[in-house]
């Protein structure tokens, strides 16, 4: 291994946030080391190859700058462990599915198996950044399991949480808001939170570095994905008082968003938020705050969950009731499966559950999507009457409706008119992100069914 590196940066864990996230340190810092691991060889793979694991714009240009240079990426971990001074750890934190905390919880195993390996393996002092998104206090238990080590080791654990969103990652991680580094209030902890800073110091702006005690860093992370997530589901309920009484919650967003106390992004009403981590970190909130015996606290976090399953499931019903009461045999094609456009991933996508959901009611579904098919098909296999088709104009032939469920740029811009006279009629359409252009959408002929504003509907085919 080259001894011309100043820092050797080591990852566990080559997903959606360890890969970018270690691109970009390697673009931004040619002197340091930095390769990322994976015990999925397949994903290791495709990060060596011309075809990376997952889709964000972006991406290919800066892994082509850096990889081979000073990113490397390999399935070597104890090789790996042993060489680096600075670990992050970014491995996957999924809401637990068995026993305590079933449903709410955060599953630490895998985080846990990274912790005794990084021990095993080590046999020099090491600074360990937690990246992967952790319930408060998750550093002191990694710093008795590292540190329980008898080899006589020091491990000092940082918590750097990541705050990129999918779809705009590269954007993020080159212009982040900020960077939040937690230490220990130690000698220690303070200067390994100090060569961490330094290391986002090459590109970002020391004042956009935060630093905190390690307690308020881990806590930072699901506070902000849950206060994101609360403005969602608070325009979204309000999204249904629209519906109910001819105001417009598009003119609402505007007008509250234009305070600047209350700022205008995510404020968009939408079929619901999904992605990865939205649900899983509002439910870990709730369960730490139940686990405190704080009760009122966990039920205040709760509604933004239920509020956003309750706007999912209100999509399905406001469709099937347009339907006439019945989509049993019926073609309905969904434009769009990925949880938000520009990404492929489709983990808790709301488009997820209105399939399901459509599929039980015996539709014919065709689902398109210019990124996700291919988790598309993992993700629904085994239900019948579902297909999948990439051209748009071939998913919406035939079909009684079309269901936007991701906001991709590209179906602003199809040719309805044509669509509309390949369609049964009365043909309707279900803009589940309120991007298309409803007066144009009415003019050629559709019943126009919105979130958050009142239905354009032809009065003789439509039921409301
Ligand atoms: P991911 O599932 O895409 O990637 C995690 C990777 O870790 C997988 O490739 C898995 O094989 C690997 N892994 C698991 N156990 C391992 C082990 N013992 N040794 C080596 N590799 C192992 O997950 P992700 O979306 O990258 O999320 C990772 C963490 O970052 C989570 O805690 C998540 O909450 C947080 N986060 C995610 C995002 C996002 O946009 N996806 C943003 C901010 C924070
Ligand atoms: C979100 C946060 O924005 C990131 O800061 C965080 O790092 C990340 O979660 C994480 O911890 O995983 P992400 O889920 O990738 O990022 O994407 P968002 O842009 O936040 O969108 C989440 C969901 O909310 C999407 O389904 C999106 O369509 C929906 N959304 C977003 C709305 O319905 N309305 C809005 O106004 C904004």
């Amino acid at each position: 291994m080259s001894k011309e590196f100043e820092t050797k940066i080591l990852c566990i864990g080559a997903g959606y946030v360890g890969g970018p996230t270690m691109a970009v340190i390697a673009e931004k810092c040619p002197n340091i080391r930095v390769c990322v691991v994976d015990i999925n060889k397949t994903r290791i793979d495709a990060w060596n190859s011309d075809n990376l694991p997952i889709y964000e714009p972006g991406l290919d240009e800066v892994v082509k700058i850096a990889r081979g240079r000073n990113l490397f990426f390999s399935t070597e971990i104890d090789k790996e462990i042993t060489v680096a001074d600075i670990i992050f750890v970014s491995v996957n934190t999924p809401t637990k599915e068995y026993g305590i905390g079933a449903g709410k919880a955060s599953d630490l195993q895998y985080w846990e198996k990274t912790a005794r390996a990084i021990a095993a393996a080590s046999n020099a002092n090491k600074i360990i950044v937690e990246k992967s998104t952790l319930p408060v206090r998750t550093a002191e238990a990694m710093e008795r399991v590292l540190n329980s080590n008898e080899k006589g080791l020091h491990f000092e654990v940082l918590s750097n949480p990541e705050f990129l969103a999918e779809g705009t990652a590269i954007d993020d991680l080159h212009n982040p808001d900020r960077v939040l580094i937690g230490s220990m209030e130690t000698e220690s902890g303070i200067a390994a939170r100090d060569k961490l800073v330094g290391v986002y110091a090459n590109w970002v702006k020391r004042e956009k570095i935060i630093t905190s005690n390690v307690w308020s860093a881990e806590l930072s992370k699901l506070v902000a994905n849950a206060f994101l997530a609360q403005r969602i589901s608070s325009i979204n309920a309000v999204s249904q008082l629209c519906e109910k009484t001819f105001a417009d919650v598009q003119e609402i967003s505007k007008a509250i968003g234009a305070d600047t106390r209350i700022g205008a992004k995510f404020l968009n009403s939408s079929v619901g938020f999904g992605g990865s981590c939205f649900k899983k970190d509002v439910l870990n909130l709730v369960y730490i705050a139940e686990s405190n015996g704080l009760s009122e606290v966990a039920e205040y976090w709760e509604w933004v969950v239920k509020m956003n399953e309750h706007q999912q499931n209100r999509f399905v019903k406001n469709i099937i009731r347009a339907l006439f009461n019945t989509i049993a045999g019926k073609k309905i094609a969904m434009f769009g499966f990925a949880f938000k456009k520009d990404t492929g991933d489709t983990r808790e996508t709301p488009a997820l559950h209105v399939a399901q959901q459509l599929a039980q009611e015996q539709a014919k579904i065709t689902i398109s999507d210019p990124k996700a098919i291919d988790n598309a098909k993992i993700d629904l296999a085994g239900i019948n009457g579902i297909s999948y088709e990439i051209d748009p104009y071939k998913a919406a032939q035939d079909a009684h409706a079309i269901a936007i469920l991701t906001e991709w740029d590209l179906y602003k811009t199809l040719d309805y008119a044509k669509i509309y006279k390949s369609m049964v009629k009365p043909a309707m359409i279900f803009d589940g992100r309120n991007i298309l252009d409803h007066q144009k959408l009415y003019k050629i002929g559709f019943n126009v069914y919105r979130i958050g504003k009142t239905p354009l509907l032809h009065s003789e085919t439509a039921l409301i």
